[in-house]
């Protein structure tokens, strides 16, 4: 896969994407959105791949935020179609993708790039990260999801507190807060998620697909996440995976999914 902004590797069954604009801190214009896009797509329906690490380029930030270059003339019509697309093609895309998404997060992550964080099944950062929706300085609000998924992450009030101030948090805050679920050195950081992604591996890819749909229906408006539960729950019992790995621990051995 070639891109211009960002770059794809694949290792075994772990999929590695690194947004790269480094001397842009990564920001997320156009064709990064884009690019990202058609790479998670192609990723989704690649059987090979089984779990999927997002990361940026250089030492200093996973994304910087949207490209506020591109959107600073927009009008109000411009601008909420900017968030729709973003939300639709990218963002919700990748919250509801049928394997893992691991957020590496290695330096700022702030705006877009925290929303984008934010729809990554889980995060570990680096300890140099620093986190934020610095949007309302902006005389903007997040629009990549921010209001919905931070409150979902940290809890309302501090959500709130970040939003309104604009303000950074440390890679360390935001592991008190739940935000991110481990803090490395940034040497560390891609070992240590690799690490979590082979534990991953080890598992069924069919039973982490139906966990996946069956924790996000409880985000879902309308939707009983108990009902979406019990649903994938039996459909398990139906799959090839269930059989091996009942099979496996009844016979003592390691199960082969
Ligand atoms: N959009 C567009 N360009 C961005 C950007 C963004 N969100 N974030 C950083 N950049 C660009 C800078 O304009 C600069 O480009 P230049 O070298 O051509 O001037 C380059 O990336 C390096 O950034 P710089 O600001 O010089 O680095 P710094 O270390 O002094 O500051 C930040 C780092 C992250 C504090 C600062 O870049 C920043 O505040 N960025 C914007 C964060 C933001 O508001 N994001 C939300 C957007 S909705």
């Amino acid at each position: 896969m070639n891109f211009n902004t960002i770059l794809v590797s694949i290792k075994d069954r772990l999929a590695q994407i690194t947004i790269n604009r480094p001397k842009k801190l990564n920001a997320l214009n156009e064709e990064t959105i884009s690019e990202l896009s058609l790479a998670f797509e192609k990723l989704e329906e690649d059987q090979r791949i089984k779990v999927i690490v997002l990361t940026g380029s250089g030492e200093k930030a996973f994304v910087a935020g949207a490209d506020i270059s591109e959107f600073s003339n927009f009008s109000e019509q411009e601008g909420s179609l900017l968030a729709r697309i973003g939300q639709e093609k990218l963002f919700n895309y990748i919250e509801n993708l049928s394997k893992p998404v691991i957020a590496a997060i290695n330096g700022f992550a702030l705006g877009g790039g925290l929303e984008l964080a934010m729809c990554c099944h889980f995060r570990i950062a680096s300890d140099n990260a620093k986190m934020g929706l610095p949007e309302v300085s902006l005389g903007v609000i997040p629009g990549y999801g921010g209001t919905q998924r931070l409150p979902q992450l940290v809890g309302k009030g501090k959500a709130m507190e970040m939003i309104m101030t604009a303000g950074m948090i440390s890679a360390q805050e935001a592991k008190a807060c739940a935000l991110v679920n481990e803090v490395t050195t940034q040497e560390e950081l891609l070992p240590t998620t690799q690490k979590i992604a082979n534990k991953i591996l080890k598992n069924s890819s069919i039973a982490i697909s139906a966990a996946i749909r069956a924790v996000n229906a409880g985000f879902e408006d309308g939707t009983n996440g108990f009902n979406t539960e019990i649903e994938e729950f039996g459909a398990c019992f139906g799959t090839a995976d269930f059989k091996e790995g009942t099979s496996a621990f009844l016979a003592k051995r390691r199960p082969s999914f």
